[in-house]
């Protein structure tokens, strides 16, 4: 399995990557929480890019199917969602994520604030991290990247049905499809916003107590 690998012998190597990532991610939401923040997170998923998808991924972008364009071109071997109950905890992962020693952000891109014509939300960034094991260029620390994706729960769940119903829908109604999907985005959207505004409410509140 591992010879026929794309990955070949940095497969390991990314499982360490992710396995960082998410002590990483862990270990600062201990910190928000015994900070009296509170939970910074709902939760927190990670996975690497099966075979067969990163495969199909080079294939689509002309790359060579080789390690090199698996670790190195596609920046998404290793991607990991946080999903959060509030916009504003969003940011705050963000800036903890910045944070982290030996890392450099390669792209962020803020679909929060600006939504994908679709109606798509989230926050995305590509960050490169050192770790202490070869990388596919032999450098020693090795250079890893990885996507990190974080949105909210209403985020995440429109994400998903999107995602569902985009492999689903005939060409038939495509129009209304689309509108309709983008109307249940905003609609979203703006219960987030409520929402947080409601904590925001709350904890002004527990503050004069
Ligand atoms: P990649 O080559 O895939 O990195 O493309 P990109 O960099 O143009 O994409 P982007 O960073 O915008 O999005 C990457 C990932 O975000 C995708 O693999 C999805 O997981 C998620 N994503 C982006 N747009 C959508 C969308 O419209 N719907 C859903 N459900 N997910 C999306
Ligand atoms: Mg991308």
């Amino acid at each position: 399995m591992s010879e026929t690998s794309i990955y070949g012998k940095y497969r390991e190597s990314l499982e360490r990557l992710k396995d960082d990532i998410i002590s990483r991610i862990e270990e600062y939401a201990k910190e928000e929480k015994e900070s009296g923040y509170g939970k910074v997170y709902e939760h927190l998923s990670a996975r690497i890019k099966k075979d067969e998808s990163m495969r199909e991924k080079c294939r689509r972008k002309n790359l060579p199917e080789n390690a090199q364009s698996a670790l190195r071109d596609i920046r998404d071997s290793v991607g990991v969602r946080i999903v959060c109950d509030f916009i504003d905890d969003i940011y705050v992962n963000v800036e903890r994520i910045k944070a982290f020693e030996g890392c450099r952000i390669i792209e962020e891109k803020d679909y929060v604030r600006s939504a994908k014509p679709n109606g798509y939300r989230s926050y995305h960034m590509i960050i490169e991290l050192a770790e202490p094991f070869e990388d596919v260029e032999r450098n020693i620390p090795g250079k890893y990247l990885a996507e990190i994706q974080l949105r909210t729960i209403a985020m995440d769940t429109w994400a998903a049905l999107e995602h569902e119903l985009k492999y689903k829908t005939e060409i038939k109604n495509q129009h209304l499809i689309v509108s309709e999907l983008r109307r249940c985005a905003d609609e979203l959207a703006a219960c987030d916003v409520s929402m947080q505004t409601i904590r925001k409410l709350i904890r002004e509140n527990e503050q004069q107590h």
